[in-house]
């Protein structure tokens, strides 16, 4: 296959051409992502919430996301295959963050991770990149710390976020995920830092972009957060069918002749 490379994806910033990035978590779906020319497939653990249906990202195991992770390499053929670190897999120190990361690299045949953090997780950056795994950082708002925060709202640490963006850069991380900030942060630290920003509600000054496929493609039910656009209201078209179906089921309008044998 010929995948986008991490030096390819970093490479698009000086080339000025954004990036564009949506989650997938099977095969059909990350199929159809890819073929219709994603730069790179997210393996995040939103997984958690989106298709396992807890209320938070915090349940997704290693185990689980890398069982997700060989469906979606099945199925790509382009893009880039980058997996999240589910928490706490990153936590535990270098060493075993190596292993865990090791084993996504090693069962799944992603070509990169993914964890939360940035001056908090410069050594484990550093330690994975010293050991051959590209890692993708994740500042701003912080999923994996829900309980912490007590819920996800915008971040507008403008210190932090600038030594967090500047302390991932400079631990060796090939992009970085600003998600939730002001725009005029995420501007500022695209410009500081030589590595790629992907943002997800941090407006439309980052090297890239990124979404969960669910919430863009209106498969998701509830709240979808603001900084998510709809791009197709797959759940309405899904209803329509099924209902569709039971209807002519019932009424023995479905099979026809030309969906049966003699
Ligand atoms: O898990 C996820 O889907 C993510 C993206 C929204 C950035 O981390
Ligand atoms: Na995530």
């Amino acid at each position: 296959s010929a995948r986008l490379t991490v030096p390819q994806f970093v490479a698009r910033k000086s080339e000025g051409k954004k990036l564009s990035v949506l989650t997938a978590y099977d095969y059909p779906t990350a199929r159809l992502v890819d073929e219709a020319g994603i730069d790179a497939i997210l393996v995040g653990d939103t997984l958690s919430m989106v298709v396992q249906g807890h209320d938070s990202t915090i349940p997704v195991t290693l185990d689980e996301m890398i069982y997700h992770a060989k469906m979606v390499t099945r199925a790509v053929s382009q893009a880039l295959v980058i997996v999240d670190m589910p928490f706490p897999s990153n936590l535990l120190g270098v060493h075993e963050a190596i292993r865990n990361a090791g084993r996504i690299l090693k069962e799944t045949g992603a070509q990169a991770v993914k964890l939360e953090g940035g001056a908090d997780q410069a050594e484990v950056i550093s330690g994975l990149v010293n050991a051959g795994i590209p890692v993708m950082a994740h500042i701003g708002l912080r999923p994996q710390l829900v309980h912490q925060m007590g819920g996800y709202k915008v971040q507008r640490d403008h210190e932090r976020l600038m030594t967090d963006a500047q302390a991932a850069s400079d631990a060796g991380a090939f992009s970085i995920v600003l998600e939730c900030i002001p725009q005029e942060y995420a501007a500022e630290i695209t410009k500081l830092i030589p590595i790629p920003t992907i943002g997800i509600g941090a407006g439309k000054s980052c090297d890239g972009q990124v979404l969960v496929l669910h919430d863009m493609l209106g498969l998701t039910s509830g709240h979808v957060p603001r900084f998510v656009k709809q791009y197709a209201h797959i759940r309405e078209s899904i209803t329509d069918a099924v209902r569709q179906y039971c209807e002519e089921v019932q009424s023995g309008d479905f099979p026809g002749p030309e969906h049966s044998f003699r």
